[in-house]
């Protein structure tokens, strides 16, 4: 069973903000500066309401002076308030934008880095929507609603200390109608956000998938017979993404339980206040402090519901970031004083020695294979479609790591060597050779070594291919959306360049179709053999010509040779 980590759809989002604060750590200055700004601009928001029960009392007292102090303080506050949320909103963004730059890095890094058969066992849109859209839904996150979120939380507790503060007998009494109400609705939320919003992420990537899926197979889709399969396939995924929708918003308005509280609670408030203001108890002035603090909380709590549902969709997007970049952090490799340690040999015999591989447990593809391409060996590799070539041809070329046995090319395990060293010494070109849009230059470059014009010239001219590089309009040709404007033949010679670009000393070809048109067969059959001298060359051939040409074939057949 090869050595990947799958990816689960809904990962668990416990502790997910404690396992990301590695990523935050580089910026937890400006993060703390953010918070610092964020609790002043709170504190100074909770002070409001005091300084209008001071000026209210004041009033009451005829205390002129007094009342100056109070509306220059209001005034103050509200300043400050404004100066402080806005300085901690920048500074926030300023630290996400730094932290989703980072993770984006990350990321690419890793996936670039990522073995053949982790990208081949996941959908293209789920990695798309884990690495794009679900990192945006961060940024959008921390820029803009977790200073929110910070502000109206402190906002609370601030507001519950102040008002134990005043009136203990008053502030117990909103706790006590309160409290229990809201410990029940923040249950029930809890309870079932977690699984709602992990569904909606996970639907939400399985439609990007699906869509990316049948618009490249748009030609086969919509071919006759299969009418409508391409629209039908994207309802199915559109459906459960509004299924899972209707559920987050259900879990969500359990929330907007806080709201019908609130006239319940003021009302017992001022009941009680009325109450003990005419026993003496109480100024009309902390009345009013009530009363504003009171509105103060229950909005601030109101708010903080919206934004849970918020919250809760960054930390499942986090989660499934998260698991993304756990599978692939860069353990379970070689260590790197192994890597480092053992040289390819510029030239050497590729050996298989036992291998077996399965792509599912339990169903190995290959079974004990071993065979040796000396070095300077020209080869066929034929067997019947299914039989596991370009399977083995992966394993050969280091793209795959055998579940038993070994590769080695020069004497050294494959596995130990530094991959960018296998790619420089061993070259597959494969079946379906990848095809960016683009020219055919830019479709060069993507060979390893950042080959230049002149390196490309040169490989034209090498493979004797100068007339088809110039009927297709030179390197600047334009070869379509993903290659369109190439055949599958043509796809293989800008394999072949790229190939040969790379100068290795083994090439491994896996030919692309057996019926290849007379013109391209010979073009690449000439193109091979004059990339061919001195290499080690192992062709897999389907195709009679090729394999008649070659001096020795070996045979794959169920997994085994022969
Ligand atoms: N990525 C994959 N995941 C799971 N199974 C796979 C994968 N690739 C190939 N297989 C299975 O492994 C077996 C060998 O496939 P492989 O592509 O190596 O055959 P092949 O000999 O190259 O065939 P062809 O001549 O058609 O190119 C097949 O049964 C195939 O279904
Ligand atoms: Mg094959």
């Amino acid at each position: 069973m090869a050595e990947i980590r799958e990816l689960a759809e809904d990962p668990s989002t416990a502790r997910v903000f404690r396992r990301f604060w590695p990523y935050l750590r580089p910026h937890r200055a400006i993060f703390a500066a953010a918070l610092l700004a964020n609790v002043a601009s709170s504190a100074a928001v909770v002070g409001i309401a005091p300084a209008i029960g001071l000026g209210v009392d004041a009033v009451t007292d005829g205390d002129e002076r007094r009342l100056w102090w109070a509306v220059a303080l209001m005034a103050g506050l509200v300043l400050a308030r404004m100066v402080l949320l806005r300085s901690s909103e920048v500074l926030l963004s300023a630290a996400g934008e730094r932290t989703i730059r980072g993770l984006r890095d990350l990321v690419v890094d890793r996936l670039a880095r990522a073995p053949l058969r982790f990208i081949e066992a996941h959908r293209t849109g789920d990695l798309l929507r884990r690495s794009t859209g679900e990192i945006s839904d961060l940024t959008l996150f921390l820029r803009d609603q977790l200073p929110n979120l910070l502000g109206f939380g402190l906002t609370v507790a601030l507001t519950t200390a102040l008002l134990l503060a005043y009136s203990w007998l008053l502030a117990l009494l909103l706790l006590a109608l309160f409290m229990p109400v809201a410990i029940v609705v923040v249950a029930w939320f809890t309870r079932g956000a977690p699984r709602a919003f992990g569904r909606q992420a996970a639907a939400d990537a399985t439609m990007t998938a699906t869509f990316t899926e049948t618009l490249n197979a748009h030609e086969a889709l919509v071919a006759p017979g299969r009418p409508q399969e391409w629209v039908r396939r994207f309802q199915g995924d559109n459906d459960e993404l509004l299924r899972a929708a209707d559920r987050t918003i259900a879990v969500q308005s359990r929330l907007e339980l806080f709201g019908m509280i609130e006239g319940l609670a003021t009302a017992a408030l001022l009941l009680l206040s009325v109450w003990l203001v005419r026993a003496g108890q109480l100024s009309v002035g902390t009345v009013v402090v009530f009363v504003v603090a009171t509105r103060n909380l229950f909005e601030s709590m109101l708010t903080l519901s919206g934004l849970a549902g918020q919250a809760q969709l960054a930390r499942t997007g986090l989660a499934r970031l998260t698991d993304l970049l756990d599978a692939l952090a860069p353990a379970g490799r070689a260590p790197a004083e192994l890597l480092t340690g053992t040289e390819l040999p510029a030239r050497g015999d590729l050996v298989a020695d036992g291998l077996s591989f399965g792509y599912a447990e339990g169903a190995d593809v290959l079974r004990d294979v071993s065979v040796t391409f000396p070095s300077g060996d020209r080869a066929g590799l034929v067997g019947v479609t299914g039989s596991g070539k370009t399977t083995l041809a992966k394993l050969l070329t280091g793209l795959y790591q055998p579940d038993v046995g070994t590769v080695r090319y020069g004497g050294v395990d494959l596995r130990l060597a530094d991959p960018d060293q296998i790619r420089a010494r061993i070259v597959l070109i494969p079946q379906q050779v990848h095809i960016i849009t683009g020219t055919l230059a830019e479709n060069l470059a993507l060979a390893p070594g950042e080959p230049d014009r002149a390196a490309m010239e040169r490989a034209v001219e090498l493979l004797g291919l100068g007339d088809w590089t110039a009927r297709l309009g030179g390197l600047d040709a334009d070869v379509g959306t993903r290659g369109s404007r190439l055949s599958a033949g043509e796809r293989q010679i800008v394999g072949l360049l790229r190939a040969a670009l790379v100068d290795p000393p083994v090439l491994l070809l896996d030919e692309a179709t057996a019926d290849l048109d007379p013109d391209a067969a010979r073009r690449l059959e000439t193109a091979v053999e004059r990339l061919r001298p001195g290499r080690t060359l192992v062709v897999i051939a389907h195709r009679p010509t090729t394999i008649e040409r070659l001096p020795r074939i070996v045979r794959v057949e169920s997994g085994r040779l022969n």
